[in-house]
């Protein structure tokens, strides 16, 4: 092993140590937090503070199941299966999932032209790319934006594409989009929920397929990204 294939596999065990690590404290608060409700609730206190708690709980929740989501995809020695993979019918249940979310913020989130083609890959992991895609999507667009979810075939590639009428990306963070714990505005997306990690796990999802993934954007007009996979 080159000493740089062995420092990445021990910053990937860390990434993966801390997000189980996570998880024995966040369970603890989170029963804690049920109790505490429930004496609340007896003794007819209302209380918003445990709305904040619960919700900052749900968050490391979710930073926890990236990391180890994340540390798992970047595990180039971790037997994932691969296979044949129906992506019409992906693309089709990722956006069934979205469209009440969607719908709540009144933003038409939809499905265009889709190939009816297989790829070889992990369903798990590109059911969670096109996910953290579409979310992105649906978190950096205003009320009454449109998300649109479509595929076509590329030469030998399958190209899925989410495009939406959102914020934009200005051009000097295009580049780093992709970095772990990025933000183009922490404010904003602290607000939303977003921990940093969504195209992090798309890009290392990607690269386990052996595809590229492009974006295009533009401030206030809205973003394409392009994920293109190798066609089964
Ligand atoms: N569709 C999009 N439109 C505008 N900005 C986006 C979009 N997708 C990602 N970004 C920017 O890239 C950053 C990193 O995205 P991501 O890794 O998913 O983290 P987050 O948890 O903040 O969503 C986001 O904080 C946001 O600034
Ligand atoms: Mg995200």
């Amino acid at each position: 092993m080159r000493p740089a294939e062995s420092a990445m596999q021990l910053l990937r065990r860390f990434v993966a140590d801390a997000g189980h690590e996570l998880n024995t404290p966040i369970a603890i608060i989170e029963a804690s937090l049920e109790a505490l409700t429930e004496i609340l609730r007896e003794n007819n206190v209302k209380e918003e503070l445990t709305e904040v708690i619960a919700k900052a709980s749900a968050r490391m929740g979710e930073l926890a199941s990236d990391l180890i989501f994340l540390a798992q995809v970047e595990n180039p020695i971790s037997h994932y299966v691969m296979g044949p993979v129906k992506t019409k019918k992906l693309l089709e249940d990722v956006t069934k999932d979205f469209q009440s979310l969607a719908k709540t913020r009144d933003i038409h989130f939809k499905l265009g032209a889709v190939a009816d083609e297989e790829v070889i890959g992990n369903l798990e992991f590109l059911r969670r790319m096109v996910t953290n895609l579409g979310s992105n999507a649906l978190r950096y667009t205003d009320e009454g934006g449109t998300v649109i979810i479509w595929s076509e075939v590329d030469g030998r590639d399958l190209a899925i594409k989410v495009s939406d009428t959102g914020i934009g990306i200005p051009d000097d963070s295009i580049n780093h989009i992709f970095d772990r714990f990025y933000r183009v505005d922490k404010a904003r997306a602290r607000a939303a929920g977003g921990a940093g990690l969504g195209l992090s796990i798309v890009k290392a999802v990607v690269d386990a397929h052996r595809g590229d993934i492009s974006v295009s954007s533009e401030v206030g007009r809205g973003s394409t990204f392009k994920v293109r996979i190798p066609l089964a």
